[in-house]
């Protein structure tokens, strides 16, 4: 159903673009309802515009002024700087939604002191451009349920949501955020497998794809956990047997372990680093 919500854009990079896809996909909002800004970058706005149909910022503090919610979607490093440039129109009328990684709602709110503006960060990943991101959100102090729901519907436009405390957003950072890049790895190891056993390099791609598809689609479809589905296929003595055994005498799942807690690290410091803390 399509809200009347009115959304600007702070930013209009990769993210932005796949989130106006999806929303405008999905009809959350109509195409029209959406302006989209950036610091310099004309040619890029006129090119959302011209492929989506969204409208290109003429004038900002304006426009931000009678905006329902504000989307920041820049790099870390940028984000206070272009909350310090708009603040002035940002009110509590307006929520603001941050894609940015690491970014406090917290520091969000303590760059447009004076008014409780209500804040709601979202952690998206990559697949948000297929529109199968697994997403998780979280509200600042001022965001009410209204403002959260409003917030799974947009994101819903671009796969799962997921809400948490803001306090496990470095978790969810170094499961999911990074979470595609684990499993691209894992094909790229099994591809080089194939291929060294005589495949060829695009029948190793079919089948993989295929095959991480439809085990993402059995776990999401049978309602088993994987342990059980991996059970289910290992016979005593068997193929997935031997293959198991050489990843368990490895250490598989311990380093999987140790590299996503380290993901989740970084998160933070990352965090600390661009807010300062
Ligand atoms: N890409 C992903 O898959 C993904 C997933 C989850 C979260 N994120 C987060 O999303 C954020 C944006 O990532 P991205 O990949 O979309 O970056 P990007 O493609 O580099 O785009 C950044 C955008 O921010 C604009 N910008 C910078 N400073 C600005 C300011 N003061 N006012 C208005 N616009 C400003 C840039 O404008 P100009 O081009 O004119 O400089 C550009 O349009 C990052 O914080 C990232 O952590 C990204």
């Amino acid at each position: 159903m399509t809200t009347h919500k009115h959304l600007f854009f702070l930013g209009a990079g990769a993210i932005a673009e796949a989130m106006i896809k999806g929303i405008v996909g999905a009809h959350v909002v109509s195409a029209e309802q959406i302006v989209v800004s950036n610091r310099r970058n004309g040619a890029r706005l006129e090119e959302l515009s011209g492929r989506y149909g969204v409208r290109v910022s003429r004038d900002r503090l304006a426009e931000i002024a009678e905006a329902d919610a504000v989307v920041l979607a820049m790099k870390p490093f940028d984000v206070m700087q272009a909350l310090r440039e708009v603040r002035s129109a940002l009110s509590e009328r307006q929520l603001v939604v941050s894609v940015v990684a690491g970014v406090a709602t917290e520091a969000i709110e303590r760059q447009v002191e004076g008014a409780r503006v209500p804040v709601i960060r979202a952690m998206p990943n990559t697949s948000s451009f297929v529109q199968e991101s697994a997403t998780a959100i979280s509200r600042g102090r001022w965001a009410t349920i209204s403002h959260v729901e409003f917030v799974m519907t947009m994101f819903s436009a671009l796969g799962s949501v997921t809400v948490v405390d803001e306090g496990l957003l470095d978790a969810v950072t170094g499961l999911s955020a990074t979470g595609p890049a684990y499993f691209y790895y894992v094909v790229e190891s099994l591809m080089r497998a194939g291929q060294e056993l005589g495949l060829a390099e695009e029948t190793c791609w079919e089948l993989l794809v295929q095959t991480m598809y439809g085990a993402a689609k059995m776990l999401r479809e049978t309602g088993k956990g994987p342990e059980e589905l991996r059970r289910q296929v290992t016979s005593p003595n068997g193929t997935t047997m031997a293959g198991i055994s050489v990843l368990e005498q490895g250490g598989f799942q311990d380093l999987l372990q140790r590299a996503v807690k380290r993901a989740a690290e970084r998160a933070g410091e990352m965090g600390r680093e661009v807010s300062g803390g």
